[in-house]
């Protein structure tokens, strides 16, 4: 069976959002727009939480969240080194000090036990990664949390969508921030991104945060940031949040056509599959192997792009070795992810025959290795 190339991911653009990106040009403000306003609604409405708050990344929806629960300078704020270095950087730019705890390898996310280990004087909130759309084991967190008195800020810019033991992921913690990056479940075609919360408070403080501190046109009573959500790209993201259940559901269907057709693969560990509750949203199908490098290259030659994700960990990223001189093996099992994880395609619109393509590339390069 022939196919064409086989990318990663393939983001969604249609005639429908460019009208809705047009007409908010034409009849909007260019800033805080009313699509910005519906946006935020729909967005909560959908996480099942009461306040949205958007921002112009996820990034800048982290910082402001740990700002907005009080993190001050030096407090420090545990999260895993099994993520986009966006994470623990937005702990720095709160003024926290970002600590990590390693991952359990079986869900490639923080692991409790870990956690409640390395909180200390002085932590003030935990960040759980929902690592490639599976969500992290929040409730025994928010155990730890709750006895060591520390918030629970999700991580969920990977996640959009997931189910969390019937929960939706963004309901589950203090605080709940997604990303809209363009390689994410859902865009807004461009940067873009989404604190959600049901503390009144927190959601206020967020707003007056993302927009300059203002308490009204030109009087400002916080230091803030200009971190708002452009209203051309709000209106792209309502169209995109209309689609992206339907989008999971073929995610999933992909994710177990894989599955299935691979669980036979000696030296192959599949990603974690979830149950009736928890329901992943496969923002990347990772698998690990040992044969990693020449998995990538084969695979590669065979017209299959892979990613790797992450090439390395937060802590020996060499500005984080720097700055806190982490050295290899602080963190085994996020390290051993690292040294063997690989992104195979995923996206809504793979089609069976290219997944099923993908497995008979991987059962070929393990038969003749
Ligand atoms: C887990 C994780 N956290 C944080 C971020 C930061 O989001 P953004 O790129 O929108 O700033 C990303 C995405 O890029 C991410 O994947």
């Amino acid at each position: 069976m022939h196919v064409s190339r086989i990318p990663l991911a393939r983001p969604s653009f249609t005639k429908e959002m460019e009208k809705a990106a047009v007409d908010a040009m034409w009849n909007e403000r260019f800033v805080l727009g009313e699509s910005v306003l519906k946006f935020e609604e729909e967005f909560a409405k959908y996480c099942t939480v009461d306040f949205a708050v958007s921002t112009s990344s996820g990034t800048a929806a982290l910082m402001i969240a740990l700002i907005a629960l009080n993190i001050e300078h030096g407090d420090s704020v545990i999260t895993t080194p099994a993520s986009f270095v966006a994470t623990a950087n937005s702990v720095l730019h709160s003024g926290g000090v970002p600590k990590f705890a390693d991952i359990d390898l079986e869900t490639y996310n923080l692991d409790p036990e870990r956690l409640e280990a390395a909180v200390e004087i002085g932590t003030r909130a935990v960040i759980p990664v929902h690592l490639y759309g599976f969500p992290a084991e929040v409730d025994s967190m928010k155990e730890v949390a709750g006895k060591k008195g520390i918030a629970v800020v999700e991580d969920a810019c990977q996640a959009h969508g997931a189910f969390y033991k019937n929960r939706r992921v963004g309901s589950l913690g203090d605080v709940a921030c997604f990303s809209f990056y363009p390689s994410k479940n859902m865009t807004v075609g461009g940067d873009g991104g989404m604190l959600v919360t049901n503390d009144k408070k927190i959601a206020n403080k967020a707003a007056k945060l993302r927009d300059c501190g203002r308490q009204s046109k030109y009087v400002h009573d916080a230091i803030g940031y200009t971190a708002r959500l452009n209203t051309v790209n709000a209106a792209i993201g309502r169209v995109q949040l209309k689609h992206l259940d339907a989008w999971n559901d073929k995610r999933r269907r992909n994710a177990e056509t894989y599955d299935r057709l691979l669980s036979d693969v000696k030296g192959l560990h599949l990603p974690p599959a979830g149950d009736e509750s928890t329901r992943p949203v496969y923002h990347l199908y990772v698998v690990r192997t040992s044969m990693r490098d020449g998995l990538k290259q084969w695979l590669e030659s065979k017209e299959i792009e892979c990613g790797v994700h992450y090439t390395l960990p937060i802590h020996l990223q060499p500005i984080y070795q720097e700055m806190f001189g982490f050295k290899e093996g602080a963190f085994p099992n996020t390290e051993e992810l690292c040294r063997t994880c690989l992104s195979i395609p995923m996206c809504p619109d793979l089609a069976e025959n290219e997944v099923r393509f993908v497995c008979d590339q991987i059962h070929e390069f393990f038969e003749n290795w």
